[in-house]
């Protein structure tokens, strides 16, 4: 299992030494939650903030798993390639182009993800499959840390992995949302790889979170 703590609910006072606590406790990425107050009804941060943590990547290279809830993704794309993401994930909704987009992504050098929003079926994604490096299957409505876990995900978490295998491809699927110590074993067994965990990592003493979190989906 991959972790990626959710920096949304980390202490921005703070932000590159409480990401830190969680990178030597073992988490592998960072997920970096980017809200634009259209897409979604919140409004987080840009690209400055995810550069102010290039420096840590280079020092436990971690993965800087940059999620876009925003409008018009593909105009800022560059900006967070330059900030220092490494997989740009866009939302099937936000994307009338989304072919285009993700090729976008790549020709930067980035791996392109796609999100699905609770709502949104996997046939959104059927066409693209083939040119994805992730799929984020959202497990709450986005906007917020903090909200409970939609059962529904685990089935298409598992939908989605019998695509991906038919058409060998190895894209890598993550969970986001209301992921924690109670459910992240049937998250894993469902055929999630990468588990995004905000309130559940950084609420509270981090190292003795993510040792949690991994000690439950064994
Ligand atoms: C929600 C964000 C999530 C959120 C997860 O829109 O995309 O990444 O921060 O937080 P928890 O794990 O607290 O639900
Ligand atoms: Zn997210």
């Amino acid at each position: 299992m991959i972790l990626a703590p959710s920096i949304l609910s980390a202490d921005f006072g703070r932000l590159a030494a409480h990401c830190k606590e969680a990178l030597d406790a073992g988490a592998q990425w960072l997920h970096l939650d980017v809200m634009d107050g259209h897409f979604v009804p919140n409004i987080t941060f840009g690209a400055p903030v995810i550069e102010g943590l290039k420096p840590l990547k280079e020092t436990s290279g971690c993965v800087l798993d940059v999620h876009l809830m925003i409008e018009n993704p593909e105009l800022y794309l560059s900006d967070f390639a330059k900030a220092g993401a490494d997989i740009i994930t866009v939302h099937a909704e936000a994307c009338p182009h989304l072919h285009r987009t993700l090729q976008q992504i790549r020709d930067l050098g980035i791996k392109a993800g796609v999100a699905l929003n609770p709502s949104t079926p996997i046939s959104a994604i059927e066409e693209v499959l083939s040119d994805l490096d992730l799929v984020l299957v959202m497990s709450v409505n986005p906007g917020f840390g903090g909200q409970s876990f939609i059962p529904n995900s685990l089935s298409k978490i598992s939908r989605i992995k019998k695509q991906l295998l038919e058409i060998n491809s190895t894209a890598l699927i993550e969970i986001d949302g209301g992921a924690n110590a109670q459910n992240v074993k049937s998250i894993v067994d469902a055929g999630c790889d990468v588990v995004v965990a905000g309130n559940a990592v950084f609420k509270g003493n981090v190292a003795e979170n993510v040792h949690q979190l991994f000690g439950a989906y064994q």
